[in-house]
């Protein structure tokens, strides 16, 4: 809901927990005044009038500018920075009114002397306690206006002292939460890599001593993949704050006479329930606007077990052997096309290779349907390798500069989708591939960052090329789904380099990680579930010791972990024994009957009381709850821990299994005293279900 106090020209902005309020100040100045817990009296807000408190501290700096522009006394990190026509470099802005539209209010701002315009767009998403902010700037001069940086929004925290949360890790460590303390000084997040996030994410969150359950979280998430940049600076004057938008790194481009540009969308939330209720906020959010309606099939996946070695008979023996233990969808990766026999060779050749499948794909496919089972397949369709025909055709297709070397990466260079001849190749060869075949889905790998960005088809000192690759990115699979309405996209970068709101709802499925260690995965899941929906956290089983960490991990241990999200199998099943077919095959079937839960279900990390390793969760879905808890490694062996479950129904009397002995609890029981949960050994795990009788 929004609320205008029109005589004291106060904009307030509620959902069904939060409001978050701003309004216009004696220097016309939008202010930020207010983002917490509810209030819901819109007149008792006041707009106070801010002073100078020296020379130095100019009201510039000591305004909480909703977004504050290039321009004038202000010296901190700002969100706006354009250069007019006549060289000046300094923006003015005055207030020019507001528009309603539904959820969505728009503040519009004019430059004083140009005609140019920026409207600060607020989009209340009131049942998630979300506010999504955007930004678009217009030029309506008939000169052109160079752009040098414009991010989504600024936010105001009011206090000091925060703790700061995101990402750090690299391939096959992605989603590696750290944390840090806010003091003077500011922290960067970014990526600058143009096409994979391994390292930072787009998002933040900061808290005041929150726990799972308690406590105030303020958090947003760019809708953006690429190159994003956040800053969060404790100021001088009591408050923290945060930016958060496109890098301005390598970025710059022209807003010709009549254009508009509006920058991806921010959404933020409040909270005083601590990261629980952040997470729930985001996954509901994503669950209901942005995931497709459906269950995601349980997959096999072919790369770890065959790597390039890709040939039609052995495909099929591992279909056969995969619908066996219940597979519903299988999945050729790398390798089966063009010369693809090593990563040197085959990107952008896009046609069925000879030898490995010498009657085509269609006996795989044949064989894959007749099993009952649907059909998937690799491609990394933004990406050549030198020796490709495709590449030796059309040798400026690629990022280059003209005097120096290209540079490869493994052993590929990045094709510039940003020119239209190269994006409809890419949308008409994969627009054939779905015509021809009957696939259901597609993995969409990218495994290399952008570099020589120079010869764009923009014009002279624009570098906008990181922003359009992605969003050409985003055209083709748009354009695509609209044709081939039921496939489904999976956003693999090497691995999780493409875990973002951006792609999300664009692409279905998230590869979480090329480490499918299911000890490492515990971690990479648990930082993973705080921003984004397990629906879309793809994890495989696959063989030990791990390709990566050199571990050997129980085979049922591996089940339990990849259950967390949407399992796949990736191990070589070709030579699993009897018993590991066996099991695997009773696993996908206990999935099965529990991924409705796990997939459309609330999420909860769980408190660890003991001093034992344990990593507990819980997924609960009307009638029914699901705790997983691991054990890595043993400690003090004879103690169990009592978890607490949450989001019972204390009157409900629940059901479950516990040692093999059928226990009849009530939720206000299982959620106050808890269960005792007793596991001895290492690499050891349970998941027992709660049905409400
Ligand atoms: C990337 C992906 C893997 C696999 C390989 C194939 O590393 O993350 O899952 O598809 O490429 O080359």
């Amino acid at each position: 809901m929004i609320f205008i106090n029109e005589e004291k020209r106060i904009f307030n902005l509620r959902t069904e927990n939060t409001e978050y309020v701003f309004g216009l100040d004696n220097e016309n100045l939008i202010r930020h005044i207010y983002w917490g817990n509810k209030i819901n009296n819109e007149n008792d807000f006041e707009m106070d009038v801010l002073c100078e408190v020296s020379t130095n501290d100019p009201v510039y700096e000591i305004t909480p500018e909703e977004y504050p522009v290039f321009g004038g006394l202000r010296y901190s990190e700002n969100c706006l920075k354009v250069t007019f026509d006549d060289k000046t470099r300094d923006i003015v802005y005055k207030y020019d009114g507001y528009e309603v539209d539904g959820d969505l209010l728009v503040i519009k701002l004019k430059d004083v002397y140009y005609n140019f315009t920026i409207n600060l767009n607020y989009k209340v998403m009131e049942k998630y306690d979300l506010i999504e902010r955007f930004v678009t700037i217009t030029n309506e001069s008939d000169q052109s206006i160079v752009i040098e940086e414009v991010y989504s929004g600024q936010l105001h925290i009011p206090y000091e002292n925060l703790t700061f949360r995101n990402t750090h890790g690299h391939w096959g460590a992605e989603q590696q939460m750290f944390k840090q303390n806010v003091s003077y000084g500011k922290i960067t997040i970014e990526n600058r890599k143009g096409v994979s996030g391994h390292n930072n994410n787009p998002y933040f969150i900061l808290d005041k001593n929150a726990t799972e359950t308690s406590g105030e979280v303020f958090y947003g998430a760019l809708r953006m993949s690429g190159n994003f940049k956040g800053v969060i600076e404790q100021t001088p004057y009591g408050e923290t704050l945060v930016q958060m938008g496109i890098n301005p790194y390598d970025f710059q481009f022209t807003l010709n006479p009549k254009e508009s540009f509006t920058t991806p969308p921010l959404l933020c939330g409040y909270t005083d329930k601590g990261f629980e209720k952040m997470s729930h906020n985001l996954h509901n959010f994503a669950k209901e606007n942005l995931l497709r309606e459906g269950l995601r099939p349980v997959l096999y996946n072919s790369w770890e077990a065959t790597e390039f070695n890709v040939t039609c008979e052995e495909q099929i023996k591992l279909a056969r052997e995969a619908k066996k233990i219940g597979t519903e969808l299988f999945v050729v990766d790398d390798g089966w096309f063009g010369q693809r026999n090593s990563i040197h060779n085959g990107l952008g050749d896009w046609y069925v290779n000879k030898e490995k499948f010498p009657k085509g794909l269609n006996p795989l496919i044949e064989e894959v349907k007749s099993l009952g089972m649907k059909f998937g397949i690799w491609v990394e369709p933004e990406m050549v390798n030198p020796l490709s025909k495709l590449y030796i055709d059309n040798p400026d297709w690629i990022y280059h500069f003209k005097t120096r070397e290209r540079t490869t990466s493994r052993g590929q260079y990045v094709l510039n989708i940003t020119k239209k001849e190269v994006k409809e190749f890419i949308y008409n060869m994969l627009d054939n591939l779905l015509s021809n075949y009957d696939i259901d889905y597609i993995k969409w790998d990218v495994n290399r960052p952008i570099c020589e960005g120079g010869a764009t088809n923009l014009g002279e000192n624009e570098r906008k090329m990181a922003f359009d690759h992605i969003q050409a990115v985003y055209d083709i699979v748009k354009e695509l789904k609209k044709k081939h309405k039921n496939v489904l996209f999976e956003a693999c970068a090497s691995g999780g380099g493409r875990i973002d709101l951006g792609i999300l709802g664009i692409f279905d499925d998230f590869w979480t990680s090329d480490n499918t260690d299911a000890y490492d995965r515990l971690f990479i899941q648990h930082t993973y579930s705080h921003i984004y929906p397990i629906k879309a956290m793809r994890a495989w089983v696959t063989d030990c010791p791990n390709f990566l960490s050199q571990r050997n991990i129980p085979l049922r241990f591996r089940f339990h972990s990849a259950m967390m999200g949407t399992l796949g199998i990736g191990g070589n099943i070709l030579k699993w024994s009897d018993e590991d077919m066996k099991l695997a095959k009773d696993m996908v079937e206990e999935y099965k009957s529990i991924r409705e839960i796990v997939q459309e279900g609330d999420f909860f990390r769980l408190e660890n009381t003991s001093t034992n390793n344990y990593h507990l969760f819980e997924y609960t879905k009307d009638n029914e709850a699901l705790l997983f808890a691991f054990l890595p490694q043993t400690q003090i062996g004879h103690r169990p821990v009592r978890v607490k479950l949450r989001n019972l129904d204390e009157k409900g009397m629940y059901e479950y299994k516990i040692n093999g002995e059928t226990m009849v609890k009530s939720g206000s029981y299982l959620m106050n005293y808890g269960v005792n949960i007793h596991l001895r050994g290492d690499y050891q795990s349970e998941i027992i279900r709660f049905d409400r009788r």
